[in-house]
């Protein structure tokens, strides 16, 4: 039996040995001194022990067990030991190295000016309104002179709604809205995205943004109109840059002006972005009709006053420089990440 137990712990101590995952460590205690192991076992059949050997047998077992158990939980350690400093190399961080980039959306152009031509008009006044982008006919069209079956509805082509509503094809909708809700005198922006059921072309978009402009007072006159639009144009290009008014026909405004910028693009000597025009068509604006005060309970023998219609996105690329309108809605990183 004793010869059995020397045997038995040059087994285990060979198997020790050569263990090399923590799950063979346990897999050996549960062989040599789990409750069915091989040791237990051997001292379980003490009794064929000759009785003056039984004393030195039990006590020789009990050594072996704990020896093997201190052997196996120190590998056990051991091993954990290892593998730590093995994933701590592994994970070893060179604080030198450049860190890796994070992309970052940016302030998309229009927005932009949008905020800006905001803060210019804010700073003389004027309260910024919004509106909704779904439209009734009546703030869209009828409120401001254009009844049904007039011809200047084919002015802007729209996008009807089954239930007869409208994407709104401009922000002077919002005009009325205001209009509605405040007493003259009255100074105001109305920024926003407005749609067209039209081609797109490097000019024209389907959807895009403009900002509406109303100042309505007692005595306001075209010269007050001019003197705005030629500020803000300087505001944003912060230099003089070369206009051009033409008679222009709104039924909302009387009169009715055109406001075209030479061409940023080509510099006046023709492209596709100004159709070979050298103009490009920026800023219409007008004296607010006398029907368009009577629709909103204001005397027009009273009060008198100005409306433009800013087209944000034709204002940022002849700021810029940018060849075709279709880049603003290209959702290309690459586009908004140069401003
Ligand atoms: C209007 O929308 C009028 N509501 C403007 C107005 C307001 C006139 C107040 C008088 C008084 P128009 O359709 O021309 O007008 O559009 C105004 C501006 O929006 C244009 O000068 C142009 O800069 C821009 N614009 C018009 N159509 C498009 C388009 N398809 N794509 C991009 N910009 C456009």
């Amino acid at each position: 039996m004793i010869n059995r137990l020397q045997q038995l712990e040059k087994d285990a101590l060979a198997e020790i040995n050569s263990a090399v995952t923590e799950e063979h460590f346990l897999n050996i205690k549960t062989k040599y001194l789990g409750r069915k192991g091989l040791l237990t076992g051997l001292l379980r059949n003490i009794a064929q022990v000759p009785d003056d050997e039984k004393p030195m047998f039990g006590k020789l077992c009990n050594e072996l067990k704990n020896a093997l158990t201190v052997k196996i939980d120190e590998a056990v350690q051991q091993y954990a030991r290892r593998n730590k400093e093995e994933l701590l190399a592994k994970q070893k961080i060179d604080v030198t190295l450049p860190g890796s980039s994070i992309k970052c959306g940016r302030v998309h152009p229009v927005l932009q000016i949008r905020r800006e031509i905001c803060s210019f008009f804010s700073s003389f006044g004027f309260s910024i309104v919004e509106g909704p982008e779904i439209e009734l006919d009546y703030y869209n069209f009828e409120a401001l002179n254009i009844p049904k079956d007039h011809p200047a509805r084919d002015m802007q082509d729209t996008f009807w709604t089954e239930d007869g509503n409208l994407l709104r094809t401009h922000t002077s909708c919002m005009q009325i809205r205001a209009m509605q809700r405040m007493k003259p005198p009255m100074r105001l922006i109305a920024p926003g995205r407005v749609f067209r059921y039209e081609a797109t072309d490097a000019s024209h978009e389907n959807t895009f943004y403009q900002m509406e402009g109303l100042m309505i007072d007692r005595n306001i006159s075209v010269s007050n109109l001019i003197h705005f639009m030629k500020t803000l144009l300087r505001e944003i290009f912060k230099r003089d840059v070369k206009i051009r008014l033409r008679p222009g026909y709104f039924p909302f405004v009387e009169p009715g002006f055109e406001l075209d910028i030479n061409c940023l693009i080509c510099g006046g000597s023709g492209c596709p972005v100004c159709k070979q025009s050298g103009w490009v068509e920026l800023l219409p604006c007008g004296l607010v009709h006398p029907n368009v005060l009577k629709n909103v309970g204001i005397d027009p023998s009273e009060f008198t006053g100005f409306a433009f219609g800013l087209g944000l996105n034709r204002l940022v690329m002849m700021r810029y420089g940018i060849d075709d309108i279709r880049h603003f809605l290209s959702g290309d990183v690459r586009f908004v990440e140069q401003f």
